[in-house]
């Protein structure tokens, strides 16, 4: 991104969304940071304007459409209209679909799939109006590769990766490219979570063949700096004639 350009990432708390914020702060944009979770987002933007990043943390709830309205009215008021949109707010909830909640089925498509509708129309609305902008939304290699235990989590983030996709057809005419990223294990909170042992990562890269899932082939989980970097290219004008795409950063996990 050009110094001075505005960006927005959800999630950004910790995790992937913390290091896209980090890596677009330092490429010189001025980063509005999203998460639900308040206290902590507050405590990663001012991490990070510590260390000369201009970086603004907001509490907000993306499952939340009239929320997403109401701070992103407050972010265009106080940092200006938004060049990217960075979509990384995500959650897990592991469980076959015989046994599965339907109010985890419901939560996870609340955050997953509707959060990133809500993101996507509020920015898209935004951008139209100026002919510019750029939209990249964190998907999972999930969403194409089947998985034991992760249907909900699967469909959400195949939802989200079309609803990209078809956005950057509808806005393509207006200069505004729509990309999704798709990581693979990646060293965060979420995947430590699904560990069995404290170096679940071992279990990860060697891959297990009872639940019909192969390895790493690359050997190790991404960092989620991997992702960051590929996100930054995505909404730069180095990307200018990509949209519509779906890449994967998983270390070839999904032999596609
Ligand atoms: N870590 C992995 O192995 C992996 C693999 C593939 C895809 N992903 C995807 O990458 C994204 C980031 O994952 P992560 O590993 O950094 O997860 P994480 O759990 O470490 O962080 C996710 C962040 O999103 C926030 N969040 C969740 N729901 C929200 C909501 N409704 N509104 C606002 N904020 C919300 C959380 O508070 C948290 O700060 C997610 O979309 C995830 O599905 C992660």
């Amino acid at each position: 991104m050009r110094p001075g350009q505005i960006a927005v990432v959800t999630g950004a708390a910790r995790g992937i969304g913390a290091a896209v914020t980090e890596t677009l702060s330092r490429a010189g944009a001025t980063v509005a940071a999203v998460d639900r979770d308040a206290e902590a987002v507050a405590a990663t933007a001012a991490r990070l304007r510590d260390s000369g990043c201009c970086v603004v943390g907001y509490g907000l709830d993306v499952a939340d459409e009239h929320a997403v309205e109401q701070v992103g009215g407050t972010v265009e008021a106080e940092l200006g209209p938004v060049d990217a949109l960075v979509n990384v707010a995500g959650v897990l909830y592991p469980g076959e679909v015989a046994d599965l909640t339907t109010a985890d089925w419901a939560a996870t498509f609340a955050a997953n799939a509707a959060g990133v509708f809500h993101m996507c129309r509020f920015a898209a609305r935004s951008m139209r109006l100026r002919r510019a902008g750029a939209i990249v939304t964190v998907g999972s290699n999930a969403a194409q590769t089947p998985r034991v235990g992760m249907a909900a989590y699967a469909a959400s983030k195949a939802a989200a990766t079309q609803l990209t996709k078809c956005l950057g057809l509808e806005l393509a005419p207006y200069n505004i490219r729509c990309n999704v990223v798709s990581p693979g294990s990646t060293d965060t909170d979420m995947q430590r979570a699904l560990w069995r042992d404290t170096d679940g990562s071992t279990a990860a890269i060697a891959g297990d063949l009872s639940v019909f899932r192969v390895g790493i082939p690359l050997g190790r989980l991404a960092e989620p700096d991997d992702v960051a970097r590929l996100v930054a290219f995505l909404v730069s004008e180095d990307a200018r004639h990509l949209t519509m795409q779906n890449i994967y950063v998983d270390g070839g996990a999904s032999l596609r």
